[in-house]
């Protein structure tokens, strides 16, 4: 079993977590636990595969081969029951790439783009960048828990003539893991209103005990035939820097449209070790992911005793899935801008303030929990710093 508790330095390996503090007008020196890589390496049946391809030397451009599909099949339809088909894929170097891809060849400028916030920032970042508008449904937050809007969901579509919605399941920050009823809920009123949906299930693989993360496209046939999933080995296997995503598009208008857009992006080929690392991950790697998911767990149980031990007025946003954590600042009475300037200067670290996910993120902060556990020991014991007298 690998051993999640090694300290791997990551220092000088043109890491962005580790490696690039001043290019984002950081201090050298904090505690980076920010943006969602791990500090595990991949499994010993990736690194093996990757090596054995190296040592052929040569890397020309590449295709997928039987035993890739063969591969993905297996994946979602064992993890996750979805039988999916090898013409539904579109292979792009990453969601983010993807869901513009997506906006672009979907919509016209100055159309509206609905997104559920607080949400992943580069959902804002896609939109906007494309000359599209960011139509919100902000999740209702109550007792420590989201949910859904969904009349609002309903009348920002009708009032916007929405065409298109980027789904993030299971949601990053908020770390829902939508149930069925949900997910139905919102396919139905898209279906009603004719609204493609971009399923953006990144982090499928990280669901905690007595959840199931649901494929949103697999609920109904009709949904299949309007919604374009995202998926990628990169989150689950620590592949990030490998880029590549599998896009999966049953509709083949859809595809099409993807597929001319991509064509004008002037991509074709995938990552050559994008795809042997998928592949052997998706083959031979779910051992390795139930101990990775066993270990996270125990780091989330760790920040819940830890907090409410320690710094009882910060609240721990229970997650159902994903190792990043939304924590709920707001008893401490700080405004943002102090609240991320005392995490900075006094608690020493790098996390993600929550502003950045939506104004429904005042007062938050997301922390990624996928180290080892002496440092997110490490990392708890400086925050507590923020709470001390002479703040
Ligand atoms: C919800 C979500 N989508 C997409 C990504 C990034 O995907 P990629 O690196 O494949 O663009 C992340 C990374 O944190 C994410 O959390």
């Amino acid at each position: 079993m690998a051993s999640f508790d090694t300290l791997w330095n990551r220092k000088n390996t043109n890491s962005l977590k580790y490696d690039c503090a001043s290019r984002y007008g950081k201090p050298e020196g904090l505690l980076p636990l920010w943006v969602a890589d791990m500090d595990f390496p991949s499994p010993d049946c990736v690194i093996q595969a990757l090596e054995e391809r190296c040592r052929h030397g040569i890397f020309g451009y590449s295709e997928p081969d039987e035993r890739y599909f063969q591969a993905l099949r297996q994946w979602f339809s064992t993890r996750h029951g979805w039988e999916v088909e090898n013409s539904w894929l579109i292979k792009t170097p990453g969601v983010v790439f993807a869901l513009c891809a997506a906006i672009r060849s979907l919509t016209e400028p100055g159309d509206a783009v609905l997104i559920q916030t607080p949400v992943y920032y580069p959902f804002f970042e896609s939109v906007q960048a494309n000359d599209r508008r960011v139509v919100k449904n902000s999740l209702l937050y109550r007792d420590g828990m989201y949910t859904i809007d969904f009349e609002d969901f309903e009348h920002q579509i009708v009032q916007n003539q929405i065409k298109l919605f980027l789904l993030c399941s299971p949601h990053n920050p908020v770390g829902r893991v939508w149930t069925k009823e949900e997910l139905t809920g919102m396919g139905e009123i898209c279906l009603k209103h004719g609204v493609t949906v971009v399923s953006d299930e990144i982090h499928a693989d990280f669901v905690y005990p007595g959840h199931r993360h649901l494929m949103f496209s697999s609920l109904r046939p009709e949904f299949q035939q309007m919604t374009i999933t995202c998926t990628a080995p990169t989150k689950t296997f620590n592949l990030a820097g490998l880029q590549l995503s599998n896009i999966f598009v049953p509709n083949q208008t859809l595809r099409h449209s993807i597929r001319a857009e991509m064509q004008r992006t002037g991509y074709s080929q995938a990552n050559l070790m994008g795809l042997i690392a998928c592949r052997a991950a998706y083959e031979s790697g779910g051992p390795w992911l139930e101990d990775l998911k066993a270990y996270l767990l125990g780091n989330l149980n760790f920040v819940r005793d830890f907090l409410a031990e320690k710094l009882p007025q910060v609240r721990l946003i229970e997650p159902q899935g994903t190792y990043l954590i939304w924590l709920d600042f707001s008893g401490l009475g700080l405004s943002n801008d102090k609240l991320n300037r005392l995490i900075e200067e006094k608690a020493g670290l790098w996390l993600d303030p929550g502003t950045m996910f939506g104004e429904e993120g005042n007062g938050f902060q997301r922390i990624n929990i996928a180290c080892p556990r002496s440092i997110l020991q490490k990392a708890l014991e400086q925050l507590t710093q923020i709470a001390t007298k002479e703040v």
